[in-house]
C-alpha cells in the first residue's frame, strides 16, 4: 500500500542533500586555461567566448594570481603569435622567445610553485596551414616528422619553467618521444599531462577563433572519430605505457561515456577539458535568458567530475573556485 523505499527522505533537506552527496567540486579539482598572445597591448576580447580573452604577458600575469587566489589547481598556457610569424614547421613554438614559452615563463615567475603551471604541446597555433604537426609532401600530417618538433618544443616548454606538458597533437608515439627526451635532458621532474583519447570534435569552433587557427579542413586523420569508444581505451593503453602522468579525456561533456571507462581503467589521475564549444553554448543560452547561467557552469563541472574525472580544464575555474570557497 505504502511505498516501503521513500528516497525523497535523503532529499528533504539542503543540509541532509548536503551530507549525502557522493561528487564533489573543489577549487583544486580545476584547471584555467588561458591565452597569450605575441604584439598586442591590451587584452583582446574573443567574441565567440564572452569573458575569456588573449592576455599580454602583463595581464596574463594578473590574471594568473587572481586564479590562483582564488585556489585553481592549475593553469594550461596556450600560446598566440603574431600570423606573421607562423611559418610551416611552426618555428616559434620551440624557440625561447616564441610567446608560449616567454608566457611560461613569466607565470613561473609570477606565481613560482603556488599552482602547477601547464603548457599546450602542440604546433598547431605556431604553423601557417594549421595542423598540429608538419606536413609531408602530398599535404598529408607526418607523424615521425612532427615527434622531432615535439620534442624541440617540450624540451623548449620545460626549460621556460613548465610543470606539467599537455601533449595535444594526438601524433603516435609522442608521449613516448617527450618522454625519453625529458629524461635525457635531465628534467626528469617535467610531467606529461597526455590528452589521450582527443576527438575530431566541432566543439572546438570557438577554440580556433580564440588562437586565430589557420586551419583549413579539419584534423580527422589524427584525431579520433567520435563514433569509436573502444579507440580510446587503446589510446590510454598506449600513453600508460609510454609513461604519461595524467591522461585526459577531450571534449567533455559529448564524451563523458568515454570519460568513465578511462578512470575506470586508468592507474594515474583522470582529467577531462570543457572545451570551448561547451563554455560559449552555456554561455550563448544563459545570455538568451534561456538557463540559469550560475546554476548550468556547476552543473556542467559537477557531471564531468561524476563521469570520473579528477581535474577538469574549464574557462570558468578561477571564477567557480572563488565562488566556492
Ligand atoms: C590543439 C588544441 C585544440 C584545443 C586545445 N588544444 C583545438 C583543436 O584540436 O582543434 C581545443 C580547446 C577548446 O576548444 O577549448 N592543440
Amino acid at each position: 500500500m505504502f511505498p516501503a523505499d521513500r528516497p525523497r527522505r535523503l532529499r528533504g533537506s539542503a543540509a541532509m542533500r548536503r551530507l549525502v552527496a557522493e561528487t564533489s567540486l573543489e577549487p583544486r579539482h580545476l584547471v584555467l586555461p588561458m591565452f597569450v598572445a605575441d604584439g598586442i597591448t591590451e587584452p583582446r576580447p574573443i567574441s565567440s567566448m564572452p569573458g575569456v580573452v588573449q592576455h599580454t604577458l602583463d595581464s596574463l600575469r594578473k590574471a594568473a594570481v587572481d586564479a590562483v587566489d582564488a585556489g585553481v589547481g592549475g593553469l594550461m598556457l596556450f600560446g598566440v603569435p603574431r600570423p606573421d610569424d607562423k611559418d610551416a614547421d611552426g618555428t616559434l613554438a620551440s624557440a625561447p622567445e616564441g610567446i608560449l614559452n616567454r608566457g611560461l615563463a613569466a607565470l613561473r615567475a609570477e606565481v613560482g610553485a603556488d599552482t602547477v603551471v601547464m603548457a599546450d604541446t602542440c604546433l598547431d597555433e605556431f604553423t601557417d596551414h594549421g595542423h598540429c604537426g608538419v606536413l609531408a609532401a602530398d599535404g598529408s600530417v607526418d607523424n615521425d616528422a612532427t615527434l622531432r618538433r615535439y620534442v624541440d618544443m617540450a624540451l623548449a616548454q620545460a626549460e621556460s619553467g613548465a610543470v606539467l606538458l599537455g601533449t595535444s597533437g594526438m601524433m603516435d608515439g609522442q608521449v613516448g618521444v617527450i618522454r625519453s627526451a625529458l629524461d635525457e635532458a635531465g628534467h626528469i621532474d617535467t610531467g606529461i599531462l597526455a590528452y589521450a583519447a582527443k576527438y575530431a570534435s566541432a566543439f572546438y569552433g570557438p577554440f580556433r577563433e580564440a588562437v586565430g587557427s589557420s586551419l583549413q579542413g579539419d584534423r580527422r586523420t589524427y584525431q579520433q572519430d567520435p563514433a569509436n569508444r573502444r579507440e580510446a581505451v587503446r589510446e590510454v593503453d598506449l600513453d600508460l605505457v609510454e609513461g604519461a602522468d595524467i591522461v585526459m579525456v577531450k571534449p567533455a561533456m559529448a564524451y563523458l561515456d568515454i570519460l568513465r571507462d578511462v578512470a575506470d581503467r586508468s592507474t594515474v589521475p583522470v582529467a577531462a577539458y570543457q572545451i570551448s564549444g561547451e563554455y560559449s553554448m552555456i554561455t550563448a543560452a544563459a545570455q538568451n535568458g534561456w538557463i540559469d547561467r550560475d546554476a548550468a557552469v556547476l552543473e556542467s563541472l559537477l557531471g564531468i567530475r561524476r563521469a570520473g574525472a579528477d581535474i577538469v580544464l574549464t574557462y570558468w575555474a578561477a571564477e567557480v573556485a572563488r565562488r566556492l570557497s
